[in-house]
Order: structure tokens, then C-alpha cells, then sequence
């Protein structure tokens, strides 16, 4: 079984809110990644909506083809734009507001009644639930007495270390791993996953159902496009 790759697009939302109109155009970019071969979509509606806008969440929810994963802080405008919409994964993040990108997982032992409460209110919706995580063995096992589908491990932390040692950076999501499967825990990842980094990961976590890229694949993309555009407009100037 592959792992899934669901596609982050805020980087789309921050470029196009960067020039105030609607270029480029993140339902129409959701929809091409679909087509070449996205699994999935993710997006992060945060509080100040600097990149994704909480109405292109309810854009690309009629429109999107495969799976939707919203993820983002679980305030009362959050979990009432989820109960619109019912995706097929909500992943909860404990971002402080002003942050500019998550940076940790949850505290689930400390959250644990609230994150319950949320998980019972996502599965009334029929909507998957994930929680962001760190490696801790004991925020696993909370996540997994939260009542969650699943857990996605943060890999910022992988990801930083992967140059100076691969095994060692990989090790403690090895474990991580091990032990939500053992929970009954399905195990997504994400942050920082790029094309040096990304095989390395998979092909170490059993089981792993999915990631979720936005930076690097967005960095990516534009590098690789970037001779055939020049190309494009030289030839118009000829
Ligand atoms: N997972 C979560 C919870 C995130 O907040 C982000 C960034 O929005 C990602 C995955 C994707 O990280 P990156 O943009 O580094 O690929």
C-alpha cells in the first residue's frame, strides 16, 4: 500500500493575497494538482487568514475531488466551518494564533478532555480525525484515548536533522510509529517533507497513510517550471 499525498496549497493562498486579486487561483490549482496526482488537499484556514481565506475553504470543499484535509486550531470558528462542511479529515493542530508555521504537536495528556470532546464531535460528522503529534510515547498513547482516528507526527524536527544523521533523525518516528499502529492509530506526517528527505521517511515508517507537503513541493514546482516559462515569454517577445 502507498502512501497518500495530500497537498497543501497555503503557499498558492499567500502568493495570490500578496497582490489582492485572484491569481493564481487556488480552486484552479487545487483542482490541477488533483489532476496530476494529488491525493489529496489540505488546507490551514488560520485565525488572521494570511494565506488560505476561510471562504476558499468552503470553495474547494463543493469542487474537490479527492480527499479534503482541513487543519487548524479547534476555536469555535473553526469547528463551526467544519460542521459546515464535513471534509474528510480534520487535523487538529495547537498553533498559537500568531504563529508562522506549526511548530510542535499537542500536549494530549494535558488537552486530553478537550481533544475528546472535539474527536466526539468530529466522528457525529463522520469526519476522520488527526492529531498533530511530536514523538512523545505518551502523547501517542493520549491521542489514542482521545478517541482520534489518527495522528499525523510532526517532522520538522526529522527533517532538520536528516543531513547531519538520517537513522538517528528517523529513529524516534520509528517508534512513534510502532506504537499508534499498535493503538489502533492510522499515522499521517508532514512538515518540512521534501524530495531529499521524503524517501527515506517512508520507506522507514510501516504503515505510514499519508503526508502532507505544501513548502517544498510549492519551491519545487516553481523551480522545475521556471526554463519552460522563461522559454514561454522570450517567445512571445520574439
Ligand atoms: N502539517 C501541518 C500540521 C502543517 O501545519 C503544515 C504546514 O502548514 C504541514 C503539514 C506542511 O508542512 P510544509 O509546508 O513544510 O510541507
Amino acid at each position: 500500500m502507498s502512501t497518500k499525498l495530500s497537498l497543501n496549497v497555503n503557499k498558492i493562498a499567500t502568493l495570490r493575497n500578496s497582490r489582492g486579486q485572484n491569481r493564481p487561483n487556488v480552486v484552479d490549482v487545487a483542482l490541477d494538482c488533483e489532476k496530476f496526482g494529488a491525493d489529496g488537499i489540505t488546507v490551514h484556514p488560520r485565525p488572521d487568514e494570511r494565506h488560505i481565506k476561510f471562504q476558499d475553504v468552503y470553495d474547494l470543499s463543493s469542487i474537490i475531488k479527492t480527499e479534503l484535509n482541513i487543519e487548524g486550531y479547534p476555536n469555535s470558528k473553526f469547528m463551526s466551518l467544519i460542521s459546515d462542511i464535513k471534509p474528510s479529515q480534520v487535523t487538529f493542530v495547537p498553533d498559537e494564533p500568531g504563529v508562522l508555521t506549526s511548530n510542535s504537536g499537542w500536549n494530549t495528556q494535558l488537552h486530553q478532555s478537550m481533544l475528546t470532546e472535539l474527536n466526539s464531535e468530529l466522528r457525529l460528522h463522520g469526519v476522520r480525525s488527526s492529531i498533530f503529534v511530536d514523538t512523545d510515547l505518551k502523547n501517542i498513547e493520549y491521542a489514542a484515548m482521545c478517541g482520534a482516528d489518527r495522528i499525523e507526527l510532526y517532522t520538522g524536527p526529522f527533517a532538520l536533522n536528516y543531513s547531519r544523521d538520517k537513522e538517528d533523525a528517523v529513529k524516534n518516528y520509528i517508534n512513534a510509529s510502532k506504537l499508534a499502529l499498535e493503538l489502533g492509530l492510522g499515522v499521517n506526517a508532514g512538515h518540512d517533507l521534501c524530495l531529499e528527505n521524503l524517501k527515506f521517511f517512508a520507506s522507514k515508517i510501516e504503515g505510514l497513510l499519508e503526508v502532507s507537503i505544501g513548502h517544498a513541493l510549492i519551491c519545487d514546482a516553481i523551480y522545475y517550471g521556471l526554463q519552460k516559462t522563461i522559454q514561454m515569454y522570450q517567445e512571445l517577445l520574439k
